[in-house]
């Protein structure tokens, strides 16, 4: 149970990107605001602030969720995944986010960090999704500069790099 302090705010615990954190919040503030303006996490993009865009997509227990329609209270012991955690431990760029690098699949990068969380969470659950389910994944953002090309072929690539990793035997 969420502790209120003193002045009406709720002191929320939770798991980010693997480890404890916290930090407070007023009653109706967002998810979104929560994590930019007392966590500090700038990779939390906002752009409609009313869970059109996908800018703000991130992950709550492994589901993919618009941080934007989210109160931060209810993530009181719950996990939530940002952008960070694809990064291997030295910082280094994962295969999806090498791979979108590799396709100039951003410009701009306000849309990225939110596909990347929506493409990492449907690729868990369809390892091996053909161009029309990516380009249905991909329909849930919206992409001001790049006309999704680059993205539907990053994934492209993932998927075929990975199912041919999983092949070879150990
Ligand atoms: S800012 Fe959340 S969906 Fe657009
Ligand atoms: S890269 Fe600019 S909005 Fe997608």
């Amino acid at each position: 149970m969420p502790q209120v302090t003193s002045d009406g705010r709720t002191l929320i615990n939770f798991i980010l990107n693997g480890k404890p954190a916290s930090g407070q919040a007023e009653p109706r503030m967002l998810l979104s605001d929560f994590l930019r303006q007392v966590a500090g996490l700038t990779e939390v993009h906002v752009g409609c602030e009313h869970g059109i865009c996908g800018a703000c997509t991130l992950r709550i227990d492994g589901e993919p969720a618009r941080s934007c329609l989210t109160f931060a209270v209810q993530i009181e012991g719950r996990r939530v995944d940002t952008v960070q955690s694809l990064l291997g431990p030295r910082g280094e760029l994962n295969d999806l986010q090498a791979a979108f690098r590799k396709h100039h699949s951003l410009q701009c990068g306000y849309c990225t960090t939110g596909i990347l969380m929506s493409a990492t969470a449907f690729l868990e659950k369809n390892p091996n999704p053909g161009e029309e389910e990516i380009r249905d994944m991909l329909s849930g953002h919206i992409c001001r500069c790049t006309g999704y090309v680059g993205m539907v072929r990053a994934i492209k690539e993932v998927v075929a790099s990975r199912s041919a990793k999983s092949k070879v035997p150990a």
